[in-house]
This record gives structure tokens, sequence and C-alpha cells, in this order.
């Protein structure tokens, strides 16, 4: 009987941490080798017509680190054709070429089918990010990036992203002198990955 219970306690340490072990193997996993940090936004341009202001900056978050804010209020529904260009430049020589990351699409398929930041932002903002996106005051609060998200390794270590949201005009039925695009907003995220830590 006492012989079958120490049988019994021992069964369950076991268990136990085998648990324990596999549950800090699996915690550990999805760490990546690099930090993606905000560095500075530049002066945000944006076409008057659609906001009446339109503000993103990066506020501290702890002593090392800042998220990624914005602002802004939508005086009117976007145009039905609105595409997101994301644009990657890096650092190279101590000036800044363009890289190989491009992304240029309608911006509601964006929110549709991005698996890098529209989640997190979504959840971090007052109005959500999907379609139609209302009018009115809009503001996202202490988006920090999620290396989980990112593929385990990521090239340079200075790089910055030009991101445009602009109508798309339909280029058959108008003239050349016409452009392609009408830019409704237009901004620059400069981030460091940093590997040492
Ligand atoms: C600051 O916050 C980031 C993100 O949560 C974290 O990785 C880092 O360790 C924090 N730094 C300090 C000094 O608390």
């Amino acid at each position: 009987m006492l012989k079958a219970r120490v049988k019994y306690i021992k069964m369950i340490f076991l268990l136990l941490s085998i648990l324990i072990i596999s549950e800090s193997a699996l915690a550990q996993q999805p760490k990546r080798s690099y930090n993606i940090v905000f560095t500075s936004v530049s002066k945000v341009e944006y076409n008057k017509d659609y906001f009446e202001y339109y503000w993103v900056g990066l506020e501290s978050y702890n002593d090392t680190t800042k998220t990624l804010n914005w602002e802004f209020v939508l005086l009117k529904d976007y145009p039905k054709s609105t595409w997101i260009k994301v644009e990657s430049y890096e650092s190279m020589d101590s000036q800044f070429k363009k890289g190989v990351y491009v992304m240029d699409m309608d911006l509601c398929d964006y929110f549709d089918s991005d698996t890098l930041v529209v989640e997190d932002m979504k959840s971090l903002s007052n109005k959500g990010m999907e379609c139609p996106i209302p009018t009115g005051f809009h503001e996202m609060k202490n988006y920090l990036v999620n290396t989980d998200r990112y593929p385990s390794e990521l090239p340079g270590e200075n790089w910055m992203f030009s991101l445009t949201l602009y109508e798309k005009h339909d280029t058959k039925s108008q003239s050349d002198n016409i452009p392609k695009e009408d830019i409704i907003v237009n901004y620059k995220v400069f981030v460091l990955i940093e590997r040492d830590f």
C-alpha cells in the first residue's frame, strides 16, 4: 500500500518535471536573434483635403525602447482606389539606397492580407484598421514590433521605410500629363536592427 503510494508520487513528480521542461523549451523557441528598434520618424506630408491634421511620432516606452504612435483626423472618405506603398531603403556609406522590399497594393486588400503589423496595430487603434475607414479622430498608441511575426534572420542594420497612401488613377483613360498617383499621406520611419543583446 505504502509502496504503491510512493510509486504514485514519483510518477506525479516525473510528469510535472516533464511539463516544466517542455514549457520552458517552448517559451524560448520563437525568440529572434534581433530586435527592430524605432529611431525616428520624418515629418508627415499629407493632403489637407483629407485631414485636419496627421501626426506620427515615437514615444518613450521605457529607458531603451520607443513605440510608434499616430493621431489624425480624417475629414472625408478616402478615394475608392486608395493604395498603400511601402518602400525600403538601406543606409550604406551614409546614404540611403533603395532596398528590395517594396509593397504596393490596394489599402483594403492590405488590411485583409498583411501578417506582420496590421493585427497588432488594430488592437492598439481606437477605430481599428478595416474598410470602410470611418471619418473622424483616429489614434494608435504604443506599437512595438513583434519580431515573432518576422523571418528568423533579417539583413542589414539601418533601414528606412517610406509609407505612402495615394489615389491610384486608371492610366488607360488618362493622358500622359496627369499624374498616375495623388499622394494622400507620406512619412518615413527609421529603424535599427539590433543584434547584440
Ligand atoms: C523595454 O521594453 C522592451 C519591450 O517590451 C523590452 O524588450 C526591454 O527589455 C525593456 N527594457 C528595459 C530596460 O526595461
